[in-house]
């Protein structure tokens, strides 16, 4: 099975640094990985030769709602995927919101990327599994899923995106293994589970493992030499 690697642009490029990172995206041979692509709204142009992704979407698929973008609409341009409750919108989007975004991206054959993990103090106050266990039931509830309608969950410690190293293997296998029995207790039938938090050429061959379906990298991505020493490492 190949790693999924999702590249989370954010906000970082503007029009004519997203068209050059394309061009730098050209030159490398993604063949080892399902790659997954998430622009800003305004930069899909640039990458339209790969799976997109977006990186948020509105629960609702049409009306007066000044600002959001309709999943129904995302669907309709052919994007894939949708990043959901990444922890920089978790200020904005409380479990119960993530939950209708998910059913929205469902609704629509958006499959849903959702982003969970732990604040530092919450780590430190010893609550990671009952974090987690809120954000994947709560962001699940109620979603109607089939075998063949996977769901990504990507594992991303707030401490750890930006930061100078990555979560050790161990500590995401042990993780894993929480998050995958809370998923096969809810009998979510197909599931992938990505790790996201400074990943980068020099550190991803330490957290290489069978457990991790694949990694959701933010910073790396916007530099293309860097995603290619990932994708060799990956390989
Ligand atoms: P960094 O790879 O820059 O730490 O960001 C991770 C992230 O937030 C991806 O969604």
């Amino acid at each position: 099975m190949k790693k999924i690697l999702i590249c989370n642009q954010k906000m970082y490029l503007t029009k004519d640094e997203a068209m050059n990172l394309s061009y730098g995206y050209d030159e490398i041979d993604f063949s080892n990985v399902e790659l997954i692509v998430c622009p800003n709204y305004l930069n899909f142009e640039y990458f339209e030769d790969y799976k997109l992704g977006a990186q948020n979407c509105f629960y609702e698929d049409k009306g007066s709602y000044t600002g959001e973008v309709s999943p129904y609409d995302l669907h309709l341009r052919g994007i894939k995927y949708a990043i959901l409750g990444h922890s920089e919108r978790r200020m904005y989007d409380t479990n119960e919101i993530i939950n209708l975004k998910v059913k929205a991206c469902v609704r629509n054959s958006i499959i849903p990327i959702i982003c969970v993990g732990e604040s530092k103090i919450e780590k430190e106050l010893l609550k990671t599994s009952s974090v987690l266990k809120k954000q994947i039931t709560t962001a699940l509830s109620g979603v109607d899923l089939t075998d063949d309608y996977p769901v990504l969950i990507a594992y991303e410690p707030v401490y750890k995106i930006g930061s100078s190293s990555p979560l050790s293997k161990e500590e995401i296998e042990d993780t894993f293994k929480y998050i995958k029995k809370i998923l096969d207790d809810m009998k979510i039938p197909n599931y992938k589970l990505l790790y996201g938090g400074s990943v980068k050429g020099e550190n991803v061959k330490h957290i290489l493992s069978d457990e991790i379906d694949g990694y959701l990298v933010g910073a790396s991505c916007i530099n293309a030499s860097e995603l290619n020493t990932i994708i060799k490492c990956i390989k």
